[in-house]
């Protein structure tokens, strides 16, 4: 099935690392214009450098996703840039795990929280402002399956990307029939710079590996295949809908702890 994203603007946060890459050249090779946006510039910069070394158009943009200034200078460059923003994927965030609730901190609370739920609801805000001036747009933002479940370890991580699929479906509520689509995806464990140390554990590997029915650790690019689907044309009548991409951890009773 062609996605038809080609031409489409998309705007990727967290996109110099892991998930938010494996989207942002997934786009490029579907000829649609990718800002690229993260605040590292020198992954950011970097997956531009891919994109565009593979014939495809990128643009980065540094923004920190938990800074209201930053986040709407990103949205106004990305407009001023390509006239329009088609797609936004809010991918930006981060996890703490392998503690108890009671053992993390209010800083670390106000941390967590302000980059991995504040940062996609300052996403969407901006976002969706522009939207409802084009009666237009898809909005996919990253959950996890954390956002579904509760996991031992993961109080505040897992409090984030529950909000996550609070924000989706109410504003699926909200701008639906504006024209506007908004879902999220619940990946189960990829393989990734943020996850890649603690799978170097065999021990560890071998057991989050058993958590999942498909017996294996997921792919960013297996993620990012479904961002690309809930962007296109194919999922036009798919919203508020938090899409497990998840090997099938969800299914049953194998969840470990530390699960993100
Ligand atoms: P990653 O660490 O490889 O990439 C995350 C990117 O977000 C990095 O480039 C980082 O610089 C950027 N970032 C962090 N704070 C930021 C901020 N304040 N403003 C802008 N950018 C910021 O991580 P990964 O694994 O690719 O994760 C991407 C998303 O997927 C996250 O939201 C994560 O919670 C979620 N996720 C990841 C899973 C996994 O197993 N890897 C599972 C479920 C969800």
């Amino acid at each position: 099935m062609r996605l038809e994203l080609d031409e489409k603007v998309v705007l990727i946060t967290g996109a110099a690392s892991g998930i938010g890459r494996a989207t942002a050249l997934g786009f490029a090779r579907e000829s649609a214009k990718v800002v690229v946006s993260d605040i590292n510039r020198s992954g950011g910069e970097e997956t531009g450098s891919q994109i565009k070394a593979a014939g495809g158009e990128a643009h980065f943009i540094q923004a920190d996703v938990s800074k209201a200034d930053e986040v709407k200078e990103m949205i106004r460059r990305t407009v001023e840039l390509y006239g329009r923003l088609d797609c936004a994927v809010n991918n930006a965030g981060y996890a703490l795990n392998g503690r108890l609730l009671h053992e993390y901190d209010e800083a670390e609370w106000d941390n967590l929280l302000s980059v991995t739920l504040k940062g996609v609801w300052l996403g969407m805000k901006y976002e969706v402002i522009q939207m409802l001036q084009q009666g237009a747009g898809v909005i996919v933002n990253t959950a996890s399956a954390a956002g579904i479940e509760g996991q031992i370890g993961a109080a505040l991580y897992s409090a984030a990307k529950h909000g996550v699929i609070g924000l989706t479906k109410t504003a699926a509520l909200e701008y639906g029939t504006q024209g506007i689509r908004v879902n999220a995806i619940c990946p189960g464990l990829i393989l990734t710079p943020a996850t890649e140390p603690l799978m170097a554990i065999p021990e560890v590997l071998s057991s989050f590996e058993g958590a999942h029915a498909l017996g294996r650790l997921g792919k960013p690019e297996e993620v990012a295949a479904a961002v690309m689907w809930l962007c296109s044309e194919g999922a036009s009548f798919v919203t508020g809908h938090a899409m497990f991409v998840d090997g099938g951890v969800l299914a049953g009773k194998k969840a470990v702890s530390t699960l993100r």
